[in-house]
């Protein structure tokens, strides 16, 4: 079956995954949603940075920081083309998404955003998504409201049309949901946002890394990755953003690197990106990230979404039969394009003890409110369990996740 063979073939290479517990016990890794696990092939490129070409970039006359440029800058065009960017100077590398957001919300909502204009998000943003935009409320006077989701779990798009106007300049929202899995319609939002004159910014962290995306064809203006969601290191990340109104977009952070003349009282700033690259980035990293994304590239996207959406059918098919277990968000068959994960709550039973006893049995799932206690709050959870997969998983890590996830729960309702 061509498709088993994509997690056959490429667990091999992540060392972490034939870590095990015990002498016939193997960790199942179900958390890709948190942070992906690392392929051989870029942790060995992180290596190899750090022994042969390690230097600072854009800097030094002497041949190695030639070479480190040459790396740091071709990973940046690996990332344009990964999301189908029209140019290199539209790729800022940040140290995460977090700070892809925090970025905008300085330079281009401070520039833009006066008293009474709004932003419109959706509760089940992740915390990166909100907290931004919180403090950019407290400095402009600007008004934030949230687009609800819909019984099934989803984007709720008459919501969304009832409370876009022409005050609103900026809609911001996930593409798919770290918690309810569901996938948003950023071309419907994008073209509906564009007729009242808002921008949209698009949080691709769930995305990335599971399907092709192409910021062309959503007919977005931003768009924010990480790279450790996408099998890359920790400590960098990307903000892509449209030329012209990255030209336009003051400085966000000051120091070496962003400028282009400093005088004792002012500076000019460099072009983009590094106008938006204060200080010494994250080389081995940024370059290692460009390794990740090649290694995804290798083994296909669509391949990637085709084989998940057989994990995920399976892991519903078989969280349905397990009493008392409810599961937010559409199920894979409502919705194709939904995330590979799903987060549920069981009756009776704290999401910590289910992950605290799992973990025994050395499966990780992650357990709390996954940074979206909004999200939470609105169904009156204060937290949850949400099992993550990737392409390495395989449908015996989600038989051996649900017979260790039964005996839990069996175990805590015993005990209660
Ligand atoms: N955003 C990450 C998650 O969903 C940390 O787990």
């Amino acid at each position: 079956m061509p498709s088993q063979t994509l997690a056959d073939k490429t667990r091999g290479d992540f060392p972490l995954l034939s870590k095990s517990i015990s002498e016939d016990k193997q960790l199942i890794y179900l958390d890709h949603a948190a942070t992906s696990q690392k392929p051989c092939q870029v942790i060995n490129r992180l290596n190899d940075y750090y022994c042969q070409i390690n230097a600072n970039v854009h800097r030094g006359a002497h041949q190695l920081s030639a070479k480190a440029t040459e790396a740091f800058e071709g990973s940046r065009e690996i990332v344009q083309n990964f999301v189908r960017a029209r140019s290199s100077k539209e790729i800022i590398f940040t140290r995460n998404a977090t700070e892809g957001i925090n970025l905008i919300a300085r330079s281009w909502g401070e520039l833009n955003l006066k008293k009474d204009d709004e932003i419109l998000l959706t509760i089940m943003e992740h915390h990166s998504n909100l907290i931004p935009w919180q403090l950019l409320a407290k400095r402009t006077g600007c008004v934030l409201r949230y687009v609800k989701v819909t019984l099934s779990g989803e984007f709720d798009l008459d919501d969304f049309y009832s409370k876009l106007n022409q005050r609103t300049k900026l809609v911001s929202l996930v593409h798919v949901s770290n918690t309810l899995g569901c996938s948003n319609p950023i071309q419907e939002v994008a073209d509906l946002a564009h007729s009242f004159g808002s921008l949209v910014l698009v949080d691709a962290c769930q995305s990335l890394a599971h399907q092709p995306v192409d910021v062309s064809s959503l007919g977005i203006d931003f768009l924010v990755g990480s790279s450790h969601k996408i099998c890359g290191p920790t400590g960098v990340g990307f903000l892509w953003g449209r030329e012209d109104l990255l030209d336009k977009m003051p400085p966000f952070l000051g120091g070496g690197e962003m400028i282009q003349d400093v005088f004792l009282d002012h500076f000019t700033p460099a072009e983009i990106p590094h106008k938006f690259e204060a200080g010494t980035p994250p080389i081995g990293e940024a370059i290692a990230m460009g390794s990740a994304i090649q290694y995804l590239e290798s083994i296909g996207l669509e391949n990637i979404k085709s084989w998940e959406t057989i994990l995920l059918e399976h892991l519903f098919e078989k969280l349905q039969s397990i009493n008392g277990l409810n599961v937010l968000g559409p199920t894979p068959s409502r919705q194709m394009m939904r995330g590979a994960l799903a987060t549920f709550s069981v009756e009776n039973t704290h999401p910590n003890d289910i992950a605290a006893l799992l973990d025994l049995a050395g499966i990780c799932i992650r357990s709390g409110h996954h940074c979206c206690q909004p999200l939470h709050r609105y169904y009156g959870l204060s937290g949850t369990a949400r099992v993550s997969l990737s392409f390495t998983s395989t449908t015996e890590e989600i038989d051996c996740f649900i017979d260790e996830l039964s005996t839990a729960i069996s175990f805590l309702k015993k005990n209660a």
